[in-house]
């Protein structure tokens, strides 16, 4: 037991995916695990371990923003020994080319988030993927033709931020979409030496202000959830 997760050790698989949302947990298990077992209610932050093809997958939810996931991410590598943890959120496009619903395989992440100047003294660092997961969600995301764009992400720790303006310099830099966990997880794995991924859709254009339905939202979270998985059993 942790001070957020009321699961025994053992209890939690080695594999762990990672949406932000509580009921996006229980709706992972319940539509993609074989035998899923809740082991974990606690702030209503669900967390349940079953198997995908044969291997034991857990999913947990993290809630949202760095600190918030960092507790969960800190804790099931700490405690309970996990080795490959890959987040399936959403994310806003600040890239014209991205569209609603596009993948995004987060090849690193930038952040406006204390984590990094924190821990390094003022300099920056650069919280990149696992390559190897990478390598195997772009090839299975091609595979199913879904189109999935790999590069930079900003993991932010404002989801209002005053004016959309404070994104046209990362956007200059090339990154393609922002959301607000990725370089928290990267940097986690990164300091305990185990993997990470994450995946995203496109759920909003803050160029644009368009923004996806309740449907799309589901169905592309699905795909991407497929694509997580088959990921994690061919690595
Ligand atoms: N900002 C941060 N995270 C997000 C956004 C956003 O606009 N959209 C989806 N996740």
């Amino acid at each position: 037991m942790t001070p957020h997760l009321a699961a025994p050790k053992g209890a939690i698989a080695e594999t762990v995916l990672l949406p932000g949302d509580p009921l996006r947990a229980q709706h992972i298990a319940e539509k993609f695990l074989k035998d899923p077992v809740l082991y974990n209610q606690v702030r209503g932050m669900l967390g349940y371990t079953g198997t995908y093809k044969g291997r034991r997958i857990s999913v947990q939810g993290t809630g949202m923003g760095i600190p918030s996931a960092n507790i969960y991410i800190h804790e099931l590598i700490e405690f309970y020994g996990c080795k490959t943890l890959v987040r399936v959120g959403t994310a806003g496009a600040i890239q014209p080319h991205l569209r609603l619903r596009d993948l995004v395989i987060a090849q690193a992440a930038c952040t406006d988030s204390s984590l990094i100047p924190l821990r390094f003294r003022g300099q920056t660092y650069a919280p990149i993927a696992d390559f190897e997961l990478l390598y195997k969600a772009y090839v299975q995301a091609k595979a199913r033709g879904f189109p999935a764009h790999v590069g930079n992400v900003l993991s932010t720790d404002t989801f209002y931020p005053e004016e959309k303006e404070v994104y046209r310099p990362w956007a200059q830099y090339g990154v393609l979409a922002v959301e607000m966990e990725a370089a928290g997880l990267y940097t986690l794995a990164a300091r305990f030496g185990v993997r990470a991924l994450c995946i995203l859709t496109i759920s909003d254009h803050l160029l644009t202000g368009e923004r996806s339905t309740p449907l799309e939202r589901q169905e592309t979270f699905d795909q991407m959830v497929e694509l997580a998985l088959e990921s994690v059993v061919a690595s």
